[in-house]
């Protein structure tokens, strides 16, 4: 079956610095699949490149089999790639609700069959069951600025999900948590439908393991094993490459 994301051989030079070196990546329809590897090692450049933030060197990116190299993010989002960021990346000034309508919207259009007020109020039931899910019914009305950092994580999860993702990219989606907000996360991360299959790049590997089907660790640009948890937690380079570098 073709898979839900491939990149082949992706390659992003900055000058002279090779931040991800002909790096190829295969994610199954519903996959849970983890990135590690030590800071600089090209996790965050290599989520860029799928969500079509950032355009490869050299190699393709294919959603479903189709060539999407050359879409930017926000076609990439019409297409299935949800995306949370290394910091949460919300709208300060719109209250929580706002924040999840605006994206819901697009995905409400019913061209010619619908009245726009009839796809507002589709967009705004969304809206609140999904602030109602990540646990921000009652802040609802609260300018996103204002909320706490963790709680803008879990907006964030929210505007994602409204979008419909079938690929949601997650970076480092626990860093700034509390022990308490962190079980919250896997917990929910775990609930999802298996109709979305997940990117995360996450440093901790006690996360990884719980969530996650496969893991790819990353190193220096290029990638250094594929596995199960299972093979990647006894693989010795691993093992190695983590020693020297994760903070
Ligand atoms: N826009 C840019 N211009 C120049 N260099 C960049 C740019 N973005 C990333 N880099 C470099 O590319 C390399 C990979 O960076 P990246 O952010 O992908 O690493 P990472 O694995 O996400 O690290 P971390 O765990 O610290 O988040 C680093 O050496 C970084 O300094
Ligand atoms: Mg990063």
């Amino acid at each position: 079956m073709t898979p839900l994301l491939t990149a082949e051989a992706v390659t992003v030079r900055y000058g002279s610095l090779v931040a991800l070196d002909a790096v190829d990546l295969r994610i199954p329809l519903g996959q849970r699949h983890a990135l590690i590897g030590p800071n600089g090692a090209g996790k965050t450049t290599l989520l860029d490149v799928v969500a079509g933030a950032t355009r490869p060197t050299a190699g393709r990116i294919r959603l479903g089999g189709r060539d999407v190299t050359g879409l930017g993010p926000a076609a990439r989002a019409r297409r299935g790639v949800g995306r949370i960021h290394q910091r949460p990346a919300v709208w300060g000034s719109l209250t929580a609700r706002q924040n999840v309508l605006v994206a819901a919207l697009p995905r409400a259009e019913r061209p010619g069959r619908w009245h726009p007020t009839a796809r507002r109020r589709a967009a705004g039931h969304t809206a609140d069951a999904l602030l109602d899910r990540v646990g921000l019914g009652d802040v609802a009305a609260t300018p996103a600025g204002q909320l706490a950092h963790g709680q803008r994580r879990q907006l964030e999860i929210a505007v994602a999900l409204a979008g419909r993702p079938r690929l949601l990219l997650l970076d480092e989606p626990a860093a700034g948590l509390s022990t308490v907000e962190t079980g919250w996360l896997v917990e929910f991360l775990r609930r999802l439908p298996r109709a979305v299959a997940v990117l995360l790049v996450e440093h901790r590997l006690d996360l990884v393991y719980a969530l996650c089907d496969t893991v790819t660790v990353l190193r220096d640009g290029r990638t250094l094993a594929t596995g199960s948890p299972a093979e990647i937690r006894s693989s010795g380079p691993v093992r190695q490459a983590y020693a020297e570098g994760v903070t």
